[in-house]
């Protein structure tokens, strides 16, 4: 079978010969109405019949996989696309290191397989549904299109753990398949799985915050099962990764143009000091005191992801064969870490300390360390623009034990410096640190749509470069209204 070929011929574009699985075909168009009425529910409001500049997956090799043309959201295809299947793969860690990668579920390993792919597939649409109310603010037809494409794509993502679900798992594949469809981002009573997916994304500096730190936890998580001895996950999550890429050049570059206009206003208007918050503000930039803020929330949210630092759950995952480390391939040792320790921060006699635990249940602090460091990148990149434009404000990562809800440092308070305070100085300092409801009117009231061709909202830059190398002033959405 040639991998390499999608086939558009059927409803659903593949390149898993769905058309020679009619089992998993039936599946699938039976979940696809579904999907459609989430979309027109809960995906982008408004917009649905605007013939919008989208690449679409056509092919999954790396050299070329992608076509940009006009279409309208509802008509995108979402397709199931695997990476090629390497010959002789074998399972890269764990206590089956070595043996051949396996193309059916293990059957010992099922519950904990069915669970991380339920987990994986829900933050999903959980992202479309927080943006959905996003595109009748946008900062210009540019922005526009690329929060579309990302919607697109995390439905695709949703495609692609559901046709796992459906075709490994049988039954309860196909009723969690559903349940994707019917959990929602915030509701009260049936809310997605994990907390960041359930927070709010108001305005266009948290989509550019939530896409920078958010959906780089998800390419964290998709790294770690792209290692996994199951197969078709693995390839599933390596073609993923290559639409990811794109999620966070969004929120990279629209932070970036977001620090750049601001620097740029206060120059012009001869401000000296960053922190004179009101004098920034009258001039209809975002301060950069409150752009820290936001980055400490998103952040904070976002380490919450990863989960306990010590987990016996990561270990056994590990230890299965079904979840890696980043990038295990490249990294020289056993690869099964029975007697290894790496340093965990934990809060011991109310003081942070880096204490040496066993590697195998400290995976998850292990990938969120990756993690921060993959996430300090962009403080390099926002503070050269920063510094360039003559300023000493620098952005940061807050502590990891600032501002979060699970783990260690659930339970106590600490400054984003790392300082241990109590609940009344938490209580009356918060606001320095988090957006507060006035930071947040503030950054709503400049939220006013920019819908003509080339032009840009006075609180951004335009881009150094357009998608697919348009000019500046291309119309990436033809708005239908
Ligand atoms: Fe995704
Ligand atoms: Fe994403």
């Amino acid at each position: 079978m040639n991998y390499m070929h999608v086939d558009y011929s059927t409803k659903i574009p593949n390149n898993v010969n769905l058309s020679e699985d009619r089992q998993v075909l039936k599946a699938l168009e039976g979940w696809h109405p579904g999907y459609m009425n989430w979309w027109s529910d809960m995906g982008p409001e408004g917009f649905q019949q605007s013939l919008v500049y989208l690449r679409t997956a056509y092919s999954v090799d790396p050299r070329g996989w992608a076509k940009f043309d006009y279409v309208k959201m509802p008509d995108y295809r979402w397709g199931i696309l695997l990476a090629p299947r390497e010959e002789n793969r074998v399972i890269p860690f764990g206590e089956n290191y070595g043996k051949p990668a396996w193309q059916e579920v293990p059957g010992e390993h099922r519950a904990m397989l069915r669970r991380l792919i339920v987990i994986q597939g829900d933050t999903e649409p959980a992202s479309v549904e927080q943006q959905r109310h996003l595109g009748k603010t946008a900062p210009s037809l540019y922005d526009l299109r690329n929060l579309f494409q990302v919607n697109v794509e995390e439905g695709r993502h949703l495609w692609a753990m559901v046709y796992l679900l459906q075709k490994y798992f049988g039954r309860d594949g196909r009723e969690e398949a559903d349940e994707l469809l019917r959990r929602r981002s915030g509701d009260a009573d049936s809310p997605r799985m994990l907390g960041a997916f359930n927070e709010a994304t108001p305005d266009w500096l948290s989509f550019f915050m939530f896409t920078y730190f958010t959906d780089r936890d998800g390419k964290m998580q998709l790294h770690s099962l792209a290692q996994s001895g199951f197969d078709p996950l693995s390839r599933t999550c390596r073609f993923m990764l290559t639409e990811e890429a794109h999620h966070m050049f969004v929120g990279e570059t629209g932070i970036s143009r977001v620090v750049q206009r601001t620097c740029e206003a206060m120059k012009e208007a001869g401000i000296a000091d960053p922190a004179d918050i009101a004098k920034v503000r009258a001039l209809g930039v975002i301060d950069l005191p409150t752009i820290q803020k936001k980055l400490n929330l998103h952040y904070s949210l976002s380490l919450d992801l990863f989960g306990s630092e010590v987990s016996t759950n990561a270990a056994n995952a590990f230890n299965a064969g079904i979840k890696g480390r980043y990038r295990e391939t490249q990294i020289e040792d056993d690869h099964r870490l029975p007697n290894a320790t790496y340093p965990v921060l934990k809060l011991v006699d109310g003081a942070i300390k880096r204490v040496d635990e066993p590697a195998l249940t400290a995976l998850n602090m292990r990938l969120r360390d990756d993690y921060t460091q993959d996430c300090a990148k962009g403080m390099l990149r926002w503070n050269k623009i920063i510094a360039s434009a003559g300023y000493g404000f620098k952005l940061s990562l807050p502590n990891v034990a600032f501002h979060r809800a699970i783990g260690e440092f659930r339970d106590i308070h600490a400054t984003p410096d790392g300082v241990l305070i109590d609940d009344a100085s938490w209580n009356k300092r918060r606001g320095e640190w988090l957006p507060s409801t006035a930071d947040g009117d503030f950054i709503a009231s400049l939220m006013t749509p920019v819908t003509e061709a080339g032009k840009f909202a006075p609180w951004i830059s335009p881009p150094k470069v357009g998608i697919d190398n348009k000019p500046g002033d291309f119309e990436y959405v033809k708005i239908e209204t």
